[in-house]
This record gives structure tokens, sequence and C-alpha cells, in this order.
């Protein structure tokens, strides 16, 4: 696996399609876990660069308490304490994922649990200063569904960063059609956050083109 092709690569990626269950998806990411940094690379994904640069406009404080939501195995964390933050979670539906990020040393609580549906987060209500959420908003992942758990566990006035392949917006049917960013939106008008910022990022590949979505809690 280690030896695969950036088109290897994206068409696995591609296969996250037919896996509609949070099973199936975990057995995906356990089975890239001990590859992942590695094939990250070749595939030539910059996602936890680019979040942690933006983090840093709004959150200015380095003892910020953060959590990173499907932290994968921890390449997000690793960016956010090589920019000087000392007080990251991590979150993960993938179990050997986790053991991946826990031997990165960066984070300070780690959990596993899938997310979205009637899986909350076992987090206090307004505990973290900022979320960020990187490649997880991608086909059978994450849900709009998680947006009102992340607001919970985020304290008024803080922020949370949602970063994910601008192509994942038509690509998925749950998002598709704008219903990802209405969801958003609906969010918005009950007073729950607010958008301040959309930022697009575009890649030599445009199929790796981001989009970030940061928001401020009300
Ligand atoms: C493409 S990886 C991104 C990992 C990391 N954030 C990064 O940027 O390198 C997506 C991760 O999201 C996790 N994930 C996807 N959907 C999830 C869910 N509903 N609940 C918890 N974890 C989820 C997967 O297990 C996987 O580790």
């Amino acid at each position: 696996m280690a030896d695969w092709t950036k088109e290897h690569i994206l068409a696995h990626i591609l296969t996250l399609k037919d896996r509609s269950t949070p099973e199936k998806v975990e057995q995906f990411f356990d089975d890239l876990a001990p590859n992942y940094d590695k094939i990250v690379v070749t595939a030539g994904y910059f996602g936890p660069s680019v979040t942690s640069t933006l983090l840093q406009k709004y959150v200015t404080s380095k003892e910020a308490r953060l959590m990173d939501i499907a932290s994968g195995t921890g390449l997000v964390g690793e960016c956010l304490a090589n920019s000087g933050y000392t007080n990251i979670d991590a979150v993960d539906g993938s179990a050997l994922s986790i053991e991946e990020a826990r031997k990165k040393n960066v984070y300070t609580n780690l959990y596993v649990q899938w997310l979205g549906g009637d899986n909350k987060l076992n987090i206090e209500n307004d505990t973290y200063d900022a979320i960020v959420c990187t490649g997880a908003f991608a086909f059978n992942q994450l849900k709009s569904d998680v947006f009102p758990d992340l607001i919970r566990v985020t304290k008024p006035g803080g922020y949370i960063l949602i970063n994910m392949r601008t192509q994942w917006l038509e690509l998925e049917a749950s998002y598709a059609e704008g219903k990802l960013e209405g969801d958003m939106v609906k969010l918005e008008n009950d007073g729950k956050w607010k958008l301040v910022e959309k930022h697009d990022h575009e890649a030599d590949d445009s199929a790796l083109n981001l989009v970030t979505f940061i928001h401020k809690v009300c």
C-alpha cells in the first residue's frame, strides 16, 4: 500500500461511496491507519496545514482548548502543535487511527467514537475554545446532524472550523444541491452560530481543492 500512486489512492478514497455503515467506514480507516501518513503525502493532501494556518487567524492563545474532530492519525494535531497550541483533544471512529494519533504525543485526551445520529460527544457543554474538523466531511462520514453537538461543546464566542474537499459538496448525496450549506445557514438563522469566513483553497489538481467554513458560536 505504501507504494500506491496518487491515482490509485484517490480512486481508493472514492470507494468510500459504497461503505454505507459506520462499521465499514471505520474498517476502511483502520486498514489505512499504519500507512495513512505516508499515502496522504503521495496523494498531495494538504488539509492539515490549511486548517492550522486558518485557525491561527481566529485563536491567538496557544493555551486555547481545542478539539480535533475526526482526527484520524493526528496530522492536524501535529500541525497545530507545531504552531504552538498545547491543549488539543482528539476524537475519531477508527480505533487504529487513534492509536497512531496517540503516538504523536500532541493530544491531551483521545476518544474513540463514531459521531452522528444519536452518538453525542461525552463532553460537557461549552468546553472548547475551538473545534477543527479536516477531511471528514466526505462520502459516508460526518453529516450535518453533528453540527448541534459541535456547537454544544464549543464555548460561546468560540470557533468551529470545517475543512473539506470542495468536490464532496456535490458528490456526497446528503450534501449536494446546497443541502450541507443550507443546514449551516439554518443554524445561523436560529442564532446558533455565524459564518465568519468561507475560504477556498485551490490545488494544482482541482480534485483536491479545499473549502473551509469557519463559524463563530453565539
Ligand atoms: C480522511 S480522514 C482525515 C483525518 C484527519 N482529520 C486528517 O486530516 O488527516 C477521515 C477521518 O474521519 C473519521 N471519521 C469519518 N466519519 C466519522 C464519524 N462519523 N465519526 C467519527 N470519525 C469519523 C475516519 O475514521 C477518519 O479517520
